[in-house]
């Protein structure tokens, strides 16, 4: 049986005069890499801030297992089981990489020794174990967003948003963090992901859903979606950068 485990209807979010997100719905099931994609300032974090509690929706509802969950907070999101990374990922500087993770773990636990055993394996799953003893304001920006991924994955999530997390890579960077979302996958979590880059999300996502202006645009496959015309004048005319 098909299982939604998110539910956006009619959702919109406006600041002021400005309509960031405008009546846009679409279901994300269990197990999926879903893809949520558009120009520079179509709306992307705007909704994924009202998803995951930053900001209260306008209107609509977001119903997350069984639960709606319009109106609560960051911290209670996340003991449901979702997490969501930034977009500009901003590491605790003056902490150890693993300090950073456990950070991520304590959400769920107040268990020092648990949370530090939680974090060391997600930097395994990672890449970081190397790094776990290393000033985390120190490392070069792809590390920064294996660390923003292990911080997350550190709360245990049923569900990761993920903004823009191939953002400021290089090729084989990207390719290292798609092999890990992959094996994210893998072990049952379902992933919302942001990404300007194209390939890397015809590459990865099941399904993909295209804002524009705060509106959808379009949702398919990959194929449907690269196929797209009126998706294909949106990237063109919207100031894309590939
Ligand atoms: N806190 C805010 N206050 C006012 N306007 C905002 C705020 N956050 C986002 N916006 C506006 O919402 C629109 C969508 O922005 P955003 O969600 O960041 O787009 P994207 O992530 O797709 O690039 C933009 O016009 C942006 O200026
Ligand atoms: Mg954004």
């Amino acid at each position: 049986m098909i299982q939604h485990l998110l539910h956006i209807n009619h959702v919109s979010k406006h600041f002021g005069g400005n309509v960031a997100v405008s009546d846009v719905s679409f279901s994300v099931e269990d197990g999926q890499i879903f893809g949520l994609i558009g120009p520079n300032g179509a709306g992307k974090t705007t909704l994924f801030n009202c998803i995951t509690g930053f900001y209260p929706a306008t209107s609509g509802d977001i119903v997350f297992g069984a639960k709606k969950i319009n109106t609560l907070r960051p911290d209670e999101v996340c003991k449901l089981g979702m997490a969501r990374t930034w977009q500009r990922v901003k590491p605790l500087g003056s902490l150890s990489v693993l300090e950073n993770v456990m950070v991520g773990a304590f959400a769920m636990t107040n268990s020092a020794k648990e949370a530090e055993m939680i974090a060391q394996e997600q930097l395994k799953t990672v890449g970081l174990v190397d790094y776990a003893n290393k000033s985390a304001g120190a490392l070069p920006i792809g590390l920064k967003k294996k660390l923003e991924l292990a911080r997350v994955l550190a709360t245990r999530p049923k569900m990761l948003l993920l903004d823009e997390i191939c953002g400021g890579l290089n090729h084989t960077e990207t390719d290292t963090i798609l092999e890990i979302i992959r094996s994210i996958r893998k072990k049952g979590a379902t992933v919302v992901f942001i990404e300007h880059d194209m390939k890397a999300v015809t590459s990865i996502c099941d399904r993909i859903v295209v804002l524009n202006s705060g509106e959808k645009l379009a949702e398919g496959t990959p194929q449907e979606i690269t196929n797209n015309p009126a998706v294909i004048t949106a990237y063109l005319g919207g100031g894309h950068h590939a």
